[in-house]
């Protein structure tokens, strides 16, 4: 059955846990959507696994139209949301509605998602308003990563945390279907998603947020820069890829591939 926000936002109502992975072309879009996953997100960590970028911030408007189309032809029954990079709404609203309006119109995105509180309301309700579903992203927003300092949880103070409710209420009262709750503490995850009708969905932010994304090449063990500890690694295909290209050019080397059946 096709999800949409509706479904998502039901779930919460009815207690039923939410799972969203990433995707960024359409082969991997397909082995999620056929396993039942509930959110497929076209991340803008594409910029990093994908592309090889350090940071979420070189990703383009035009990067993230690509990666969407590729995974919008093989995602039936999942919800496509896609994130909005870098720059690309942070001016003022008009950007970023003309900015949500091309990733829905030429990528086939049924959602948008945008980083950050207080700052953007004005961006969200736009969107809103306009017919655009808008999921928001709190605590560790990878954009924000140089005003960070690094990669590291956010919301430990009881000021910043303050701050975090504060703009996640914001956020459901500007009309976002959903929040993402990145690497802050589980109480205060805990205590946000209580607060909230719509559902939160955790990465780095303890069990109990109303959903769980990672991204796909975190948890299949593919993606090997680095391991943040909220990733449980499901499968070790960095590995299985290396001894499967080493076997091949091995048997290239010594005449073993192709034999005969695999010859004309
Ligand atoms: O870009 C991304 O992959 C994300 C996460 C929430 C997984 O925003």
């Amino acid at each position: 059955m096709k999800k949409t926000i509706k479904t998502i936002q039901s779930m919460k109502k009815k207690g039923e846990k939410i799972s969203a992975l990433t995707a960024y072309e359409a082969l991997f879009a397909g082995f999620l959507d056929n396993s039942g996953i509930d959110i497929i997100l076209v991340g803008d960590s594409a910029g990093m696994i994908f592309g090889g970028q350090d940071t979420t911030i070189p990703i383009t408007m035009d990067d993230m139209i690509y990666h969407t189309k590729s995974v919008r032809r093989t995602v039936e029954e999942a919800l496509l949301v896609v994130d909005m990079p870098f720059m690309s709404y942070q001016v003022n609203a008009e950007e970023a509605l003309r900015n949500a309006g091309r990733l829905m119109k030429e990528g086939g995105a049924e959602a948008v998602k945008m980083e950050g509180g207080a700052r953007i309301l004005k961006q969200v309700k736009a969107c809103v308003e306009a017919g655009i579903p808008v999921m928001g992203h709190l605590g560790l927003t990878p954009q924000s990563v140089n005003q960070f300092g690094g990669f590291m949880t956010q919301g430990k103070s009881a000021a910043e945390a303050e701050t975090l409710k504060n703009d996640a209420l914001a956020l459901q009262e500007a009309g976002v279907f959903a929040i993402v709750l990145e690497k802050i503490p589980a109480i205060l995850a805990k205590s946000i998603s209580k607060d909230l009708w719509i559902p939160t969905i955790g990465i780095g932010a303890g069990v109990n947020t109303d959903g769980q994304i990672l991204v796909t090449q975190d948890m299949l063990g593919m993606y090997e820069k680095f391991k943040p500890k909220f990733v449980r690694q499901y499968a070790q295909l960095a590995a299985e890829i290396k001894t499967s290209v080493s076997a091949f050019a091995a048997d290239v080397k010594t005449g073993c591939f192709p034999n005969e059946e695999e010859s004309f």
